[in-house]
């Protein structure tokens, strides 16, 4: 049986160099090369890792043998390169969040692995944190009892010069704002945790600086299981971040998660002994979560076992997110049922998204 995953990485900015860092104890993957439009990017990464660098991806892909490509260039182009991989080449992605900024393009994506039987694998790491995992399993043994509320609040400084960083950053078509690109994060730990909601009602404005989409919003929650809920989001804290919370009240107690990434359990009613036990100490924003997501995904294909997150699970955020949208939008309140997308998150714009499209090959060989 293979031992390990040779995985190819596409696009070298940000967030490609954590992928490096949490590799590294990774003993059942390998990359074996990455790519990015920018010379200087890649053989960075490249030099990182030991691995092959490419400045174009068809290339790439007909060179390498590769089982999973790590799909980390600009949200807003996601779709578009997910979408040209799998029209050339059988191989499974693992996709950086926001795995895509329009619900038909997930399902065109979905339809897309399904013909060509590979897997596309949402990254939302933070679900695997330890302190939330604690949470999870007391909320399924009922130590927590029935969810009464579930709450996010993040309070976190992203200045105009963040935005100013790439053209794309906080843009409608490619980004989203506040709540889609730093937000997803909680947004989706909450659905994971507290379960679906049923209807929603948002107000988002910019305070703080001023990207196209929302730097700041608030939301009112109702979840299936009859729970409430809020979400209280904002970039414009001032002059750092502060804070990133999700608490559950229970009917039989109370747990809030925080630290960077959810990584502590600030409060544990059911034994307070867990908040110590159960919290990690990590330097960044990313957390260490990526680490486990790899060694998961290598799993799935190696051995056939459950992926971290289902495709259809991370698409229902992508979709609770357009709701959030939508709400704002109308301002009024808004039920998932009706699946309503926002009038502009995922909006296309050529001019965008040009630059990061690249050529079909002339010969596929695979
Ligand atoms: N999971 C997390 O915690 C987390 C954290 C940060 C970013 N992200 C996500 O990762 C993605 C990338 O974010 P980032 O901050 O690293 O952005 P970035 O702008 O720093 O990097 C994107 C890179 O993709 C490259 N690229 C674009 N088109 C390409 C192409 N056709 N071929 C090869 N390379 C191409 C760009 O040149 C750039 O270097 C975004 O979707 C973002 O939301 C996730």
């Amino acid at each position: 049986m293979k031992k390990n995953i040779k995985v190819a990485i596409i696009g070298c900015g940000r967030v490609s160099f954590h992928h490096a860092e949490m590799l590294r104890d990774v003993s059942e993957v390998k990359v074996v090369a990455c790519c990015d439009l920018i010379k200087e990017k890649v053989e960075k990464l490249a030099g990182e890792l030991n691995c092959r660098a490419y400045l174009n991806y068809h290339e790439m892909l007909q060179e390498e043998e590769v089982d999973l490509v790590t799909l980390a260039t600009p949200t807003g182009v996601h779709f578009e390169h997910v979408q040209d991989i799998l029209n050339h080449y059988k191989v499974n992605i693992l996709l950086e969040k926001p795995m895509v900024l329009k619900v038909s393009d997930g399902l065109e994506l979905k339809r897309l692995a399904v013909q060509k039987e590979v897997r596309i694998f949402p990254v939302y790491q933070n679900r695997l944190n330890k302190s939330v995992q604690r949470v999870k399993s007391a909320l399924l043994n009922g130590e927590l009892g029935d969810i009464v509320l579930g709450t996010v609040r993040v309070r976190w400084c992203r200045p105009q010069r963040y935005y100013d960083l790439a053209a794309w950053r906080g843009t409608y078509s490619m980004d989203g704002g506040a709540y889609v690109n730093q937000g997803i994060h909680f947004i989706d730990i909450l659905r994971y945790l507290a379960g679906e909601i049923q209807a929603v009602n948002s107000c988002f404005a910019r305070l703080g600086a001023k990207p196209e989409a929302e730097d700041t919003g608030v939301s009112l929650l109702r979840f299936e299981n009859g729970a409430l809920g809020q979400l209280e989001i904002t970039m414009a804290a001032r002059p750092h971040d502060y804070e990133a919370s999700i608490s559950i009240v229970g009917s039989k107690g109370l747990a809030v998660l925080g630290g960077w990434c959810a990584n502590k359990l600030l409060t544990f009613s059911p034994n307070p002994e867990d908040e110590q036990i159960f919290s990690e100490e990590v330097p960044m924003a990313y957390g260490f979560g990526h680490r486990e997501v790899y060694r998961r995904v290598a799993k799935v294909l190696l051995e056939e076992n459950n992926p971290p997150v289902e495709f259809e699970d991370g698409l229902n955020t992508i979709r609770l997110l357009h709701a959030l949208y939508r709400s704002n939008e109308e301002q009024k309140w808004i039920k998932l049922a009706d699946q309503l997308e926002s009038f502009r998150l995922g909006e296309r714009n050529e001019k965008l998204l040009t630059p990061y499209l690249i050529k079909p090959p002339l010969v596929s060989t695979k």
